[in-house]
């Protein structure tokens, strides 16, 4: 398997200039999220990739910090930043399990299109719990796999996903019913708040959970 910060530094600068691929399901994503947000929590984003999601959530929050474990991704974030004048937004390269600065515990941690690509879940989702407050959120928006009727195009990437990652022009990706996310999360303490849908074709539920004290 393709090591994940090599894998995503090769595709940082691609995918700095690839258009959201549903923007009605992404500003829905930002929607929901900001109504869980406000100006006095310490936020922190991981798997932020070039910082386009830090850059339009900071204005609502006091701090934000958002975390990678590709240099090339956060380097692009940072630049994005300093171009807007950003006062509140940090950026640092950190794989989940190795995020630092939990000295001052977080009011939420956010994670979108990122679980999937973890192949040790459950541990760095006991690091998140380990970096929120007690009551904190964990919002997250996570592809489980392709709905029933998905085009052809996705079934057929998932059969050759496996190819794909042998040669190293994948990553890992877990398939996992929603339920079962939802049951590891639930595992590291948290209770869930709510579930949406905003695309169709793939299941990729927007969660969010408060850590229990
Ligand atoms: C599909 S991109 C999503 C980026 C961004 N969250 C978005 O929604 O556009 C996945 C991101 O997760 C990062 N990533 C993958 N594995 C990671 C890990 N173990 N810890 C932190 N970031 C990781 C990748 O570098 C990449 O930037």
């Amino acid at each position: 398997m393709v090591d994940s910060a090599q894998f995503w530094d090769s595709q940082a600068e691609k995918y700095a200039k690839q258009p959201i691929a549903n923007e009605a399901a992404y500003d829905a994503t930002l929607d929901r999220t900001r109504h869980y947000l406000d100006e006095d929590q310490r936020v922190l984003e991981i798997g932020c990739g070039t910082g386009t999601t830090a850059l339009k959530l900071c204005d609502g929050v006091g701090t934000y910090v958002g975390s990678d474990i590709s240099s090339s991704m956060i380097r692009i974030a940072i630049d994005e930043a300093v171009k807007k004048g950003v006062a509140n937004v940090a950026f640092q390269t950190a794989a989940v399990g190795e995020i630092r600065d939990q000295n001052t515990p977080f009011d939420a941690v956010l994670g979108f299109n990122l679980l999937h690509l973890l192949p040790t879940l459950d541990d760095d989702l006991r690091k998140i719990a380990s970096v929120l407050k007690p009551g904190g959120l964990f919002i997250s928006k996570t592809f489980c796999g392709l709905r029933p009727g998905a085009p052809l195009k996705w079934r057929f990437m998932k059969i050759a996903l496996p190819l794909m990652q042998m040669l190293g022009k994948a990553p890992f990706v877990r398939f996992q019913k929603e339920s079962e996310l939802k049951a590891a999360i639930e595992a590291q303490g948290f209770e869930i708040l709510e579930t949406r849908h905003f695309v169709t074709d793939f299941s990729v539920p927007f969660i969010v959970a408060r850590k229990l004290a």
